[in-house]
């Protein structure tokens, strides 16, 4: 070894510090071996940390043994390096690089722990399937776009606390077992070795903590939370996920609305530099639904569903016809310059709607001799016209027409929207779009269960004027609930809580839960109301999905340091796993045979 090794090098600066001011100066830097290159003699190292790369150069005229080092390293190893700044050489200087001024000469090394050869390249793209980057996380993260996406993540997390701590918010931490009280997603349970035969759930969220504070005096809370969810996964869901968390006493949705934009304006400033443009605009749900086929718009570019039905009544198409009179919607989007579309273009849009439950999609093209459309013998010249009017379509448009069940209608739409708008480069660039959607239905029929489900959950308050509908045509009460969606995610939800132990009876009542079964589950709370509950409401945001937006990242996976796979599975530990007899014995468990 190397005789100066001995000595204990202390890190002077990152590899990304050094410049040309730097030059002459003795310097200690600590890193990864990024690439090794070996140039007649001369030996070149990229060395890595999280803050750059640094050249290093081991000349052998410095030191035989060194030298000799130098030549055995692989990438990943972890080293020390001592040495001189000095200037690349002309010709040598890479202006894109932090440091490509500089080169460090190389004095002394100092090997800090050799590494395996690394199973995927930790560069920009490590070219490796998503499995085998979880499966070796630790490496994953060491490239640099999943370390500027948690570079991110830390700054909203200190955007978030600085904001609500000025306004007068308090942190309050609220616990992670708790009592199972299934609404919504299936709960992840964690069973008792006290109380043998009894469980605990993981928060879905920390819901009712945040209301019981309310009541506790606490008037302004929120907390950076852990929940967990048992529900399918998908792009934009984790079973364990992160929400800012948040609860104020004594306010209308307008308090709220007043905050949280306030507090997205002075994220978008720290974070990003950005100024955003604020009040956010708003749409009821009926409005989002019937302008964009979905509660979550993406309203960074127009082109809304178009209502037909009006003009589709006249024709002599049964398929039309009948889905009229059957309750359907008859609807469609204008593709500005679409007309060049073809048969197999449309055919193939039409494929990929069906999973939406889309049996078919009908196109009007106007070019500039006249009207060419699937639908021209069913329909007369002037009532293809009024269709045209009524999209306002122009030459070298298409409208292209879905007619079903309403939700079939809105949801193959709302999909044909987005994927046009992003195949056809209608959706600017590094723009940012929030907008409200409020006046939510209180209640959703669950088909499966023969009953109604709360839409958002069974604390939303229905509006005053709705109230005496819980009890006879519940499915038409709005309530005072409301989301926040931007670029197209929701990124928050909430709501104006109910308060009183009447209303919330009155509310398990519209849900089918007894009374008994009320004061089982939530007995808690309903005692708490009797106590000078004050009016309240909150929010929480996906920490995640606001994270992943601000890093222009499409997956929440890029913004969790260990995410799990789109089973639930970590396949850098293994779990879940199984775990020993012993263990289940403590717990008084034991597994059905069918299992093992
Ligand atoms: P909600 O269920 O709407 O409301 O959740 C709030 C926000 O959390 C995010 N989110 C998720 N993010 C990642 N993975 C998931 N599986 C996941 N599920 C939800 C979404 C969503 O908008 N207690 C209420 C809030 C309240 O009323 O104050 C609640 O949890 O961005």
């Amino acid at each position: 070894m190397h005789t100066e090794t001995k000595k204990r090098l202390k890190r002077t600066h990152t590899c990304g510090d050094l410049q040309a001011q730097h030059e002459g100066q003795e310097v200690v830097l600590m890193g990864w071996v990024h690439r090794r290159r070996d140039h007649g003699g001369l030996i070149f190292i990229d060395l890595r940390d999280r803050y750059g790369l640094t050249q290093i150069v081991f000349n052998p005229q410095e030191s035989e043994d060194m030298h000799e080092l130098a030549s055995t390293l692989g990438t990943e190893y972890v080293i020390a390096v001592k040495g001189i700044v000095r200037p690349r050489p002309e010709g040598m200087v890479n202006p894109n690089m932090q440091t490509g001024e500089i080169e460090v000469l190389a004095k002394d090394l100092k090997v800090l722990n050799p590494s395996k050869t690394p199973p995927f390249l930790i560069d920009d793209d490590s070219g490796a399937k998503e499995d085998l980057q979880l499966k070796y996380r630790y490496l994953d993260l060491r490239r640099p776009p999943l370390q500027q996406a948690i570079l991110c993540r830390h700054k909203v997390y200190q955007a978030v606390r600085g904001f609500l701590d000025n306004d007068g918010f308090i942190e309050i931490e609220t616990p992670i077992l708790m009592k199972s009280t299934p609404e919504g997603a299936r709960d992840y349970l964690v069973p008792s070795r006290n109380f043998k035969g009894k469980f605990y759930a993981l928060p879905q969220s920390p819901q009712t903590y945040k209301q019981i504070l309310m009541i506790s005096g606490f008037d302004k809370y929120y907390q950076i939370a852990k929940c967990f969810r048992d529900e399918d996964l998908r792009a934009d869901r984790q079973p364990e996920f992160t929400q800012i968390d948040i609860e104020m006493s004594f306010v209308e949705p307008e308090d709220i609305f007043d905050m949280v934009e306030r507090m997205m304006v002075y994220i978008f400033k720290e974070v990003l530099g950005r100024a955003i443009d604020r009040p956010f605009p708003r749409l009821s749900y009926d409005e989002a639904m019937a302008q964009y086929g979905t509660d979550r718009p993406d309203i960074r570019f127009d082109m809304p569903l178009i209502d037909i039905s009006h003009v589709a009544r006249r024709c002599d198409f049964r398929v039309f016809t009948q889905v009229l009179e059957g309750g359907g919607h008859i609807k469609g989007i204008k593709v500005s310059g679409g007309a060049s579309l073809s048969r197999k273009q449309i055919d193939a849009l039409a494929e990929e709607m069906k999973p939406f439950g889309a049996k078919g999609l009908s196109t009007i093209k106007r070019s500039d001799t006249g009207i060419d459309s699937s639908l021209a013998k069913f329909f007369s010249q002037e009532d293809l016209e009024e269709i045209v009017r009524t999209f306002d379509a122009q030459p070298g448009d298409v409208c292209l027409i879905v007619a079903d069940q309403p939700h079939i209608v809105a949801s193959s739409l709302s999909f044909l929207r987005t994927k046009l708008a992003q195949e056809r480069g209608l959706i600017p660039e590094n723009a940012f779009q929030h907008c409200w959607i409020t006046q939510f239905p209180l209640l959703e029929y669950d088909e499966d269960r023969d009953r109604y489900v709360a839409a958002h959950h069974p604390f939303t308050a229905p509006r005053q004027e709705d109230i005496e509908l819980l009890a006879t045509q519940p499915e038409k009460a709005k309530a005072k609930a409301y989301d926040l969606v931007l670029n197209g995610h929701e990124i928050a939800g909430g709501s104006i809580r109910i308060h009183t132990s009447e209303i919330q009876n009155r509310m398990f009542r519209a849900l089918g839960i007894d009374e008994h079964e009320a004061k089982e589950k939530f007995g808690f709370l309903l005692d708490a109301f009797e106590y000078g509950a004050p009016p309240h409401g909150g929010i929480a945001f996906g920490f995640d999905r606001l994270v992943m937006i601000l890093a222009g990242k499409t997956s929440i996976r890029d913004v969790i340091a260990f995410p799990k796979t789109t089973s639930a599975s970590s396949l850098m530990d293994d779990s879940p796993s199984k775990v020993s007899e012993e263990q289940l014995k403590e717990l008084g468990l034991c597994l059905r045979p069918e299992i093992g």
